[in-house]
């Protein structure tokens, strides 16, 4: 039996990712139907996942349920939109592929975003870090916390690890922005973002840009990821510039938008929450968990897509062949069976098993950058951080699948 209207309505209407509609509809589906059918107009029919055991069930079986053909919800009309935005050009990333191509892309890059690795960028992500921390103290008090901090931070830290040069930033920003940009709420048609000129040209240009990355890497190689990326090879011959270019694109944006909104999602909950806030301050160890909190509460990732290879049963309701199944990651890290009082922002929530990073295979090649850099941006800031709170309404983006703050007008003071 298909999902009802009004829950169907909600899932494919991006305003109920900003206005919290959403939150609502998951926590009907997980008491009502975990593992409902989606028939939503335009779209292909869908499954929808939306408890934390089943979503973590599905995502560990890569060859069961796979990410291709079609890893991200989107309506008929719109992959054929993105196809001729592309002049046909499909550019392959890691998280369109499956067995066996994906673990030889992933293994390329893989050991660069260990821990050990990152541990040498330390020291410049914590120069970035202080740079944010300054500019913030010489806001004079207030700022919008997204805006001016979160949207760049994560972006300069991005462009460190690639080695591209920082007066590249106002470029990278626009064109990471131009294609995986969240909409405004209050700038919807009808509901839906108006088409944009600068979507159509953001590709181009950034693929213009990283040829000429690859180009200058090959003769010149560095340490960096980009000579990595540029250098790679599978079966002793250079990888096609397509997959070249879909390395660069899933670093530069998935690296983006998703911590951004983590780390706005953050300072959103601590101005809220003035006793998490104390707690915090009062003990610095708290840090680390304050960051697994903020990036279960925000789950930035809204969903992945995955289909189904066989014939199979999850949690004892049947999956047939062929269905495309929604994982809903910010309905699992609100999943009551796994987190009590799961809508409260605790600091110190003890467990923390969220799965805002995925689960299995594909999961998060940044999860340990993502943390390191919040981690540090937060030790930076909250020694000066005397008090903060809302200066005004935040808003969320609108988005079904990757959203957070888009602005978060803030008071504070810091010394
Ligand atoms: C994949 C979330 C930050 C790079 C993913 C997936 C999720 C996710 C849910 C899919 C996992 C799955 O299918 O099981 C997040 C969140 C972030 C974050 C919530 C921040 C709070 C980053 C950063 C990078 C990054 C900083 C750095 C480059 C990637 C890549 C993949 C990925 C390359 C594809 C992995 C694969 O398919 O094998 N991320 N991510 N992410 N993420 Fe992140």
């Amino acid at each position: 039996m298909a999902v009802p209207p009004n829950i169907r309505d909600t899932l494919v209407d991006i305003r109920a990712y900003s206005d919290g509609r959403i939150y609502d509809a998951y926590k009907w589906l997980r008491a009502n139907d975990p593992l409902g059918t989606v028939e939503a107009e335009g779209y292909d029919r869908f499954r929808v996942v939306t408890r934390h055991a089943d979503v973590m069930e599905i995502s560990r079986q890569n060859d069961l349920f796979t990410n291709g053909p079609q890893s991200i919800l989107f309506t008929q009309a719109e992959i054929e939109r993105n196809l001729q935005q592309s002049g046909g050009v499909t550019v392959k990333s890691l998280i369109q592929m499956d067995a066996p191509e994906h673990g030889i892309y992933r293994d390329m890059t893989a050991h660069w975003f260990r821990p050990a690795n990152l541990k040498l960028l330390e020291d410049r992500v914590r120069e970035l870090a202080r740079r944010a921390v300054d500019r913030m103290a010489a806001s004079g008090g207030r700022c919008d916390f997204v805006n001016e901090i979160a949207l760049h931070y994560p972006l300069l830290v991005i462009m460190a690890i690639l080695g591209l040069p920082e007066e590249d930033e106002p470029l990278m920003l626009q064109l990471t922005q131009g294609l995986f940009g969240a909409a405004d709420p209050d700038d919807l048609v009808d509901g839906v973002p108006p088409p944009q000129e600068r979507d159509r040209t953001a590709l181009f240009t950034m693929m213009a840009y990283f040829n000429k990355l690859t180009e200058d890497r090959r003769a010149n190689p560095t340490g960096d990821l980009a000579s990595l990326i540029a250098n790679a090879k599978v079966d002793g011959q250079p990888i096609d510039p397509l997959t070249t270019m879909g390395y660069y694109i899933i670093v530069a944006t998935a690296g983006h938008d998703t911590t951004s909104s983590s780390t706005g999602g953050a300072m959103w909950a601590l101005a809220e929450n003035p006793a998490e806030l104390a707690k915090l301050k009062a003990d610095p160890k708290l840090i680390g968990p304050m960051i697994e909190e903020a990036i279960r509460w925000t789950s930035p990732v809204k969903h992945f897509m995955r289909t189904a290879t066989q014939d199979t049963e999850v949690n004892g309701q049947a999956i047939a062949k062929g269905d495309w199944l929604m994982l809903c990651y910010a309905s699992a890290n609100r999943d009551e069976a796994m987190f009590a009082d799961p809508d409260a922002f605790r600091i110190d929530r003890k467990p923390n098993r969220h799965v805002a990073f995925g689960n299995g295979g594909h999961l998060c090649l940044g999860q340990a950058l993502a943390r390191m850099e919040m981690k540090i941006l937060f030790e930076e800031l909250l020694p000066r951080l005397e008090s903060v709170e809302l200066d005004g309404d935040p808003k969320m983006s609108a988005a079904t699948f990757v959203n957070g703050p888009i602005r978060l007008p803030i008071r504070y003071v810091m010394n």
